[in-house]
């Protein structure tokens, strides 16, 4: 069987952020709380023209230069920001980028574990027809409760990736570990805009996780921690990142010191660090931060994945990073993107947070503010109008 995974990758957060000093400043507590405690500087914030559909096509967007590359089989979509409880996301990132009309479209959830089911049932599409390319495309905002333990942990991304065979970025191995357990960390009922969360509780079950499926992906792979050069975690934060790993390196004996050990996530950390968490689509854009700023070659480096979403599924699972893969990133894009965005004040930040949120059917019409390549211009009817910037 021909090798199976990411051919392409690339990312997008709105243009705005909030910068922790300045929530800590409203706090009144100590901004290395957020610096240093959780490992976060900035956190992302939606334009009051954007949401899951516009940061999705615009993160898509680059991989479709040409008009071949419209010809993918299948579009699955990632998120827990859904929008609609009966029509996929996905729909209208379908009609923005012009993809073609025999394409399949789903939407996928399970809390922030949503992307990586949809990357597995990708590869086995892939496997099964390799002529054909699946795009997969994660994209959440995340949003708690103000004056929560929660707030500071809020970020927005989305991270599309096209799935063929051959691939050009990563080789993602056929083996996984998965653990499932019913368990209330972290929740959002229908009727709720912020998610609910015990998050102590929450931080315990990532960790009880992430035991339970490295051991039965160590059990099902042929892989052990020391065959693994690098990793990735699901990212809420990035301190919780470098705990859990230096949780892992424990329950496996290894015997390299913290310093080593810290090395092996760093570079997966920087763009979560500046975005905040983007559930779904936060482990890929981690992947891609560690592509994108690793100052060592990756080619022909082993990746141990660590997926988690609350409530809870998890998963490891491995790939190999193939040789000439930083022909085929954007990082130039990336960082252009990350480099001018706009910092906000605390009265901005409330402003956006509280953005009108037609919840009764009323028609309203949005003025333009976002950077991005598509936005939502207004809701009319029940109908949510997207156009393209
Ligand atoms: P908290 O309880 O306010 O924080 O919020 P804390 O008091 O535990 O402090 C955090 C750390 O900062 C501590 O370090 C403090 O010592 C340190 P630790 O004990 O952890 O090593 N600290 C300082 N450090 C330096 N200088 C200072 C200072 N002050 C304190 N001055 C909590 C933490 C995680 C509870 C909160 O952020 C939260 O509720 N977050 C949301 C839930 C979450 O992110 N959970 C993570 C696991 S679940 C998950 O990842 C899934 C999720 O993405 C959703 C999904 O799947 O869909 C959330």
């Amino acid at each position: 069987m021909s090798s199976v995974g990411i051919d392409q990758i690339s990312f997008y957060t709105s243009n705005y952020y909030l910068d922790l000093q300045t929530l800590a400043k409203t706090q009144n507590i100590d901004p290395e709380k957020y610096y240093v405690g959780i490992g976060q500087e900035k956190m992302g914030m939606p334009a009051h023209d954007e949401d899951i559909v516009t940061m999705a096509a615009s993160a898509a967007a680059p991989l479709f230069s040409d008009e071949a590359s419209k010809s993918i089989s299948t579009l699955l979509f990632a998120t827990e920001t859904g929008i609609d409880q009966s029509k996929s996301a996905g729909v209208y990132v379908h009609r923005l980028l012009g993809l073609n009309e025999n394409c399949r479209v789903v939407e996928l959830k399970q809390a922030c574990y949503s992307a990586t089911a949809a990357v597995q049932m990708a590869c086995a599409l892939v496997a099964r027809q390799p002529q054909i390319s699946v795009l997969v495309i994660a994209s959440d905002i995340a949003k708690y409760d103000l004056d929560t333990p929660g707030e500071a942990t809020q970020g927005c991304g989305a991270v599309a990736m096209m799935i063929r065979a051959e691939p050009r970025i990563l080789q993602i191995d056929p083996e996984v570990g998965n653990y499932t357990e019913d368990v209330m960390d972290f929740w959002r009922p229908n009727y709720r805009k912020t998610a609910i969360v015990d998050g102590k509780y929450s931080t315990k079950i990532y960790l009880k996780s992430l035991k339970k499926a490295w051991q039965h992906f160590a059990e099902s792979s042929q892989y052990c921690f020391s065959d693994l050069e690098y990793f990735c975690y699901h990212l809420p934060f990035s301190r919780m990142a470098q705990k859990a790993h230096r949780h892992l390196s424990k329950v496996n004996k290894s015997t390299l010191d913290a310093q080593a050990i810290d090395a092996q996530i760093e570079g997966s950390l920087l763009y979560n660090k500046l975005i905040g968490n983007s559930y779904a689509a936060a482990l890929f854009i981690g992947f891609t931060s560690l592509l994108e700023n690793s100052i060592e070659d990756l080619s022909g480096k082993r990746i141990g994945f660590f997926s988690y979403g609350s409530g809870c599924v998890a998963e490891f699972f491995s790939g190999k990073v193939l040789p000439g893969y930083e022909k085929h990133l954007f990082a130039a894009e990336h960082a252009t993107m990350l480099n001018n965005r706009q910092e906000l004040s605390y009265e901005q930040y409330i402003a956006l947070y509280h953005a009108p949120d037609p919840r009764e059917g009323e028609n309203v019409s949005i003025v333009a503010d976002t950077t991005g390549k598509f936005r939502l211009a207004g809701i009319c009817e029940h109908k949510r109008e997207y156009v393209a910037v």
